[in-house]
């Protein structure tokens, strides 16, 4: 990927970004001169610091085609869509319709992500999920339009259960927030923990997006397990972690979690971090070439460091990418496009993956340890991982 430098990303941002604001109702989609892009992601709330670097990695992406590309100008729409599935379908209409955009980029909330996978069935919009891991997005409920370039809901804690186990824990605790991604994140935790003979003796729920954690918090230091694992992510996960170290718990019962837990928080949360055990498919310690250059553009560019919200942002513009190849800038075309990000295989900063079958990455999970207010790896948790895409039939 080509460096950027602030000046020069900014200048062409300029052109993508400033002509989003420009009323455009009415308008063909890119067979002509245009390519409209839909943002539909948080931009308030728990998620709302996900969203921006989601947004910033993908504009880094699509950055490296320089200016006009295709001989196109880029458009882009935005809806804050307030991680509020209650609000999704309408959203999601407003930018697929209203909009009408090529391609929308979204969302986080796997309960958003599912109200937009129901109206991109009926638009057959091209959607790009760069984080909501919905198992249905790229299971039963899949579509040739959808793609994604996050996890499923089913992938990151799938390797964690087995990791505890062999860390010598063999009772533990799970807490989350009691929404869609908690509650899959959770099965597939206690599918791994229960095959490699773990016991779980407790479920423990807040509702989303609660950060009211003391009553758990007292339960869990009532019980005594050999650890708890967890799945929180942005405000919430900073919350969580602070609390969990004020009620006396860091390092004496280990704390555990799908690596959200401490993406883009690792600052905030402080000392309350050191020592979190989590599985992810990206660690900002990765030395790979492209992570080693991804993260010093966005840094330059944006000001603060990458974390994988922002890588996921960045492949979601890798994959567009492909399609825009595949097409020259028509994405009308979207047979063409969807046979070509189906074939994607994306050299990414979280290492090489490919897009299986029901439209998901399959990529490596790392094992991560939060070491002097940074994610090191200390191992892998597990080799190209690939969802079972369980009622997909693509
Ligand atoms: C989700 O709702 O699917 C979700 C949200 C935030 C994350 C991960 C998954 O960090």
């Amino acid at each position: 990927m080509k460096v950027v430098s602030r000046r020069n990303f900014l200048s062409a941002a300029g052109t993508f970004a400033g002509l989003s604001l420009l009323p455009l109702a009415g308008c063909s989609k890119s067979s002509g001169e245009v390519v409209r892009i839909g943002f539909m992601l948080p931009y308030t709330g728990t998620y709302a610091k996900l969203g921006v670097a989601i947004e910033n990695g993908f504009k880094l992406a699509l950055n490296s085609l320089g200016e006009k590309p295709f001989g196109k100008t880029f458009e882009f729409f935005t809806v804050d869509d307030e991680s509020n599935p209650a609000k999704a379908t309408d959203n999601a209409n407003k930018i697929m319709t209203r909009d009408n955009v090529d391609v929308v980029i979204g969302t986080v909330h796997s309960g958003v992500a599912m109200g937009m996978v129901k109206v991109a069935k009926e638009t057959g919009t091209l959607v790009i999920i760069p984080n909501a891991g919905a198992n249905a997005a790229t299971g039963s409920a899949c579509l040739p339009n959808v793609f994604r370039t996050s996890f499923s809901n089913w992938q990151p804690t799938h390797p964690l259960g087995r990791v505890m186990v062999q860390n010598g824990h063999k009772k533990s605790v799970f807490v989350t927030w009691k929404y869609g991604a908690g509650e899959e994140t959770l099965a597939s935790f206690r599918e791994g923990y229960e095959n490699a003979g773990g016991e779980l003796v407790k479920e423990l729920f807040v509702p989303f997006p609660n950060v009211e954690f003391q009553a758990i918090l007292t339960e869990i230091a009532s019980l005594k397990p050999d650890a708890v694992a967890c799945f929180f992510a942005g405000g919430g996960a900073v919350k969580f972690v602070k609390d969990y170290a004020a009620a006396g718990l860091q390092g004496k019962i280990p704390l555990y979690g799908s690596g959200f837990l401490t993406e883009g928080v690792l600052e905030a949360q402080g000392a309350s971090a050191e020592g979190i055990m989590t599985t992810l498919h990206y660690s900002d310690a990765l030395q790979n070439p492209q992570n080693i250059s991804f993260r010093e553009s966005y840094e330059s560019v944006f000001g603060e460091p990458a974390d994988v919200y922002a890588v996921q942002g960045f492949d979601a513009g890798l994959l567009l990418i492909q399609a825009l190849q595949a097409t020259d800038g028509d994405l009308s075309q979207k047979d063409v496009a969807i046979k070509a990000m189906e074939g994607a295989t994306i050299d990414s900063p979280r290492g090489r993956w490919k897009m299986s079958k029901s439209h998901n990455p399959i990529q490596d999970f790392y094992l991560r340890k939060v070491e002097n207010g940074e994610n090191k790896v200390i191992g892998t948790a597990w080799d190209a991982l690939e969802d079972p895409g369980t009622g997909c039939s693509l």
